[in-house]
């Protein structure tokens, strides 16, 4: 199949999609042939972001909010008629030392990082049932697998992740619905675009980190979620897959 066409019919849906990761995929997605729902919070940004773009329905909804699957679900069904992708994308990095790490903020990162991914999944369970080659991609970290000082709710969350995708690998491949979860490195979005500026020590530690010296880009996680949405992907499931730069492969 030409480039251009690896997603031709499909229909997609991406939480977190207003920036960084989140809309690099949704325009990425849509360049291979999909139709997509792009989904975040409840504000301009995903209009501003994505609403000329063809072929993609915004949805603004918090995905922790209770009735988020139904209604991010409902917008498949009726706009294009099922679902075959679903990118649980949508994050928040916010931290604190564990001995200054509030209930609230620990309960928020948990919501939106872990409880999303699950409940999302659960809530569009029976579309992806009916795609004959059903994708679940979810968003984790290198902290999926490693940790960093203040990160503990991150790092709870997001080695949860990295441990949800394996159980639905198991229980949905039966349906014939593939479950990954990709793990960043640090990629310059809107997450830490502002980190970074702040404090240029910190991408430079994170740059010399990368076996190949340089930051990721959003795009380059986009090509590792088309490429787990894909059929070339058919037999992939339950992995983690790191897409850093190599920055994890040393001591
Ligand atoms: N940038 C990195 O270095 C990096 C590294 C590892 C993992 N990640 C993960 O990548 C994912 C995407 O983040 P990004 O780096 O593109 O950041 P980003 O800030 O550019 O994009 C995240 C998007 O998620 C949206 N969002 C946040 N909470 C939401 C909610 N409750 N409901 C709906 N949308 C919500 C935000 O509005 C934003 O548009 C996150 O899960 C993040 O943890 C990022």
């Amino acid at each position: 199949m030409a480039i251009g066409q690896r997603l031709e019919g499909k229909i997609a849906v991406v939480t977190g999609a207003a920036d960084g990761i989140g809309k690099a995929t949704v325009e990425c997605f849509v360049r291979e042939g999909a139709r997509v729902i792009a989904n975040d919070l409840p504000s301009s940004k995903i209009d501003e972001a994505l609403g000329t773009l063809e072929n993609v329905v915004t949805v603004k909804k918090d995905v922790t909010e209770q009735d988020a699957p139904a209604v991010i679900a409902e917008a498949a069904a009726s706009a294009f008629g099922g679902l075959d992708i679903l990118f649980n994308n949508a994050g928040t990095a916010a931290g604190a030392p564990v001995d200054e790490l509030t209930d609230e903020l620990w309960d928020h990162v948990l919501a939106v990082d872990l409880t999303s991914v699950v409940r999302m999944t659960r809530g569009c369970l029976p579309l992806l049932k009916k795609s004959d080659a059903g994708r679940i991609i979810s968003t984790g970290s290198v902290m999926s697998s490693f940790s960093a000082p203040g990160m503990a709710a991150y790092t709870a969350s997001k080695h949860g992740v990295l441990g949800l995708t394996r159980t639905f690998a198991l229980e949905f491949g039966k349906f014939g619905i593939t479950a990954n979860c990709i793990q960043p490195g640090a990629i310059m979005t809107g997450i830490t675009r502002d980190v970074f500026a702040a404090d240029p020590s910190f991408s430079d530690y994170w740059k010399n980190k990368a076996a190949l010296g340089r930051l990721g880009q959003p795009e380059d996680i986009a090509k590792a979620a088309l490429f787990l949405a894909s059929d070339d992907a058919a037999f992939v499931s339950g992995i983690g897959m790191l897409v850093d730069g190599g920055a994890m492969q040393g001591t």
